[in-house]
């Protein structure tokens, strides 16, 4: 039998928004759950999630920690479109096949291959940082007024995407769902006047809101050690067990169940 699987995509075209970090938690929080686990890195200039993984897998504890992998493809553009596209079916179509879950990284800008794996979301993350600058991605905000003007061109260009999935015969429905990340405590204005304003471009652009990740320095200095949240439940070296870590991994669970991957099982 063909496996069909779940494919998420992690995507904002503003840089620095925290989607390598949500995309190596989600992958790690889904083989934790026994499902096979396939990622792509359409932003391998960069290779944040590349590198991230390879962190991982260079770890000389790796066994004895019981880390686990997924089946990872990094899909660096070249200067020719139409080869950088075919290779990226190519990947995408032998990863849905073999997995469970495809989890793909994008870049903080437009590019054509972002544009063609957005095409591919059954579930689109857009982490953005809690900050109403970077709202801007979304949405056009009169000042003064803080009213929405109307839905700016990362909005527009997933709309493009559904039609690109329609035409190609495919459900044209996505779960759009926008998280804010790095919350902090400290700006209460700003907090109320970022969540007015989702609610109501959510109904006008058609995303959900979801409860996002917290400001927290841990996830910086995981990269480094190819961990996650996830990992720390034991004694690693370097890595003192802490209250705030259990907070943090019940973010990251209400985070996992408000997207709904909780849910999937393996095929
Ligand atoms: N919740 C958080 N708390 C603290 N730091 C965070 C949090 N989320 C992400 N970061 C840090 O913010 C920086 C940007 O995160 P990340 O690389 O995941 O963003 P990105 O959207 O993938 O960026 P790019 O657009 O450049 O690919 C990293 O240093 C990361 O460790
Ligand atoms: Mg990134």
């Amino acid at each position: 039998m063909t496996k069909r699987a779940h494919v998420v995509v992690v995507g904002n075209e503003k840089g620095g928004t925290g989607k390598s970090t949500v995309s190596m938690h989600l992958i790690i929080c889904m083989l934790e759950q026994g499902l096979s686990v396939g990622s792509i890195d359409i932003d391998a200039r960069q290779a944040t999630l590349t590198r991230y993984l390879r962190n991982r897998e260079t770890r000389k504890d790796l066994a004895e920690l019981g880390l686990q992998l997924p089946e990872h493809v990094a899909v660096p553009p070249t200067h020719d479109r139409e080869g950088d596209e075919a290779r990226l079916q190519e990947t995408f179509q032998a990863m849905v096949a073999r997995h469970d879950v495809v989890v793909i990284d994008t870049p903080g800008s437009d590019h054509y291959l972002s544009r063609l794996g957005h095409s591919f979301a059954d579930t689109l993350v857009t982490p953005l940082n809690d900050s109403l600058i970077d709202l801007d991605v979304l949405a056009l905000v009169e000042p003064g007024t803080m009213k929405i003007q109307r839905p700016s061109h990362y909005s527009e260009m997933v709309w493009e995407t559904k039609k690109a999935r329609a035409l190609r015969g495919e459900k044209a429905v996505v779960d759009w769902i926008v998280l804010r990340n790095r919350l902090s405590n400290l700006d209460a204005r700003n907090k109320r006047d970022m969540e007015m304003l989702l609610a109501d471009l959510a109904k006008r652009v058609g995303f959900r809101v979801i409860p996002g990740l917290g400001e927290r320095v841990i996830y910086r200095s995981m990269f480094l050690e190819g961990l996650t949240l996830l990992d720390l439940r034991q004694k690693i070296l370097g890595f003192e067990f802490s209250m705030s870590h259990v907070a943090a991994r019940q973010e990251l669970r209400t985070l996992v169940e408000g997207i709904g991957l909780n849910r999937l099982k393996a095929q």
